[in-house]
């Protein structure tokens, strides 16, 4: 599907379908932004390490083309994996022809749990931009280091196309939406609203109570998980916005906010949420 025959501006809302209300609203917000909004659905195997859920990922295809419908897309591009890879490449370790990589950004958080994840995040994403050749290409800031290594791939890589980030769509008690969020057992479900709480601490230390010692606001975004029974903790962690760096000092001054970020293990799914502090955008 090529933007060709359509006069006006394009928006792209990449997906791997299973599609929820945080797609829909990237889908219906990207209409404000754009004369025409599509829609890709696919599941890429590139960006799945070997026994991830790649084969189990859901595929309601019926019921997302309603949702795209019914959020005003007005095109869904939905390719084979033969389309998309027509070489066969399943994984970057079995030997793409062309690897794109984000070192500074990709190596840590996510990168550091699943090691191939951005670079084949980055190559779908690098194809979508030049199959369809939308003038927007909208993102969740949910999957806020995506969005930074995807920010920063197309800056760096002089990609035709502005990269919008939109906020994270959340469940009433704060949950962030998410298709693997169906996966929690009742008990997961009502522990997952730390993640959330955690952040929220974070957020009244800093913003509130002026704490600048990026270690206390970790410190208290653990106990919360542990006060929810969250002892699956991959990463809890206040970073620079940009950079994802560690930082020594909190300082909104210096970098225009921070965020925290984390990802924990609530039996077999893994759930990350993030939030900026003190003036980075939600
Ligand atoms: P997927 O997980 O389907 O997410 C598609 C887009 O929806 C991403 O930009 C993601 O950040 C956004 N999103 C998911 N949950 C959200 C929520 N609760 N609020 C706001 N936005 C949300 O992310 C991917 O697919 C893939 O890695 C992809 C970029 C499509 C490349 O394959």
């Amino acid at each position: 599907m090529r933007r060709g025959a359509l006069r006006g501006k394009v928006a792209l809302v990449p997906t791997m379908g299973a599609l929820h209300e945080g797609h829909a609203t990237l889908i219906r917000t990207a209409g404000a932004l754009a004369d025409h909004v599509l829609v890709s659905i696919f599941v890429n195997p590139t960006q799945f390490a070997p026994g991830e859920d790649f084969e189990r990922y859901p595929r309601p295809l019926e019921r997302d083309l309603e949702v795209c419908a019914a959020a005003g897309a007005q095109g869904v591009f939905h390719p084979t994996g033969a389309q998309m890879y027509p070489g066969g490449a399943a994984h970057p370790t079995a030997g793409p022809e062309c690897l794109i990589t984000v070192p500074s950004l990709a190596g840590m958080l996510e990168g550091a749990a699943r090691p191939t994840h951005f670079q084949g995040v980055c190559r779908v994403v690098a194809k979508l931009l030049h199959i369809v050749e939308p003038d927007v290409a909208c993102f969740g800031r949910k999957d806020y280091q995506q969005l930074k290594i995807i920010e920063a791939m197309a800056t760096d890589l002089d990609l035709p196309v502005r990269i919008v980030g939109l906020p994270t769509v959340r469940e009433p008690d704060g949950l962030a939406r998410s298709s693997r969020n169906a996966y929690l057992s009742v008990e997961q479900r009502a522990r997952a609203v730390a993640l959330h709480q955690a952040l929220e601490a974070a957020r009244e230390l800093v913003e509130r109570q002026g704490e600048t010692d990026p270690a206390a606001v970790e410190a208290a975004m653990r106990t919360v998980l542990g006060t929810h029974h969250v002892d699956g903790i991959d990463y809890a962690v206040v970073r620079h916005p940009h950079t994802l760096a560690p930082l020594d000092c909190i300082d909104p001054a210096l970098t225009g906010g921070v965020v925290a970020l984390i990802a924990c293990r609530l039996g077999p799914v893994r759930l990350i949420d993030n939030m900026g502090l003190g003036g980075s955008e939600r």
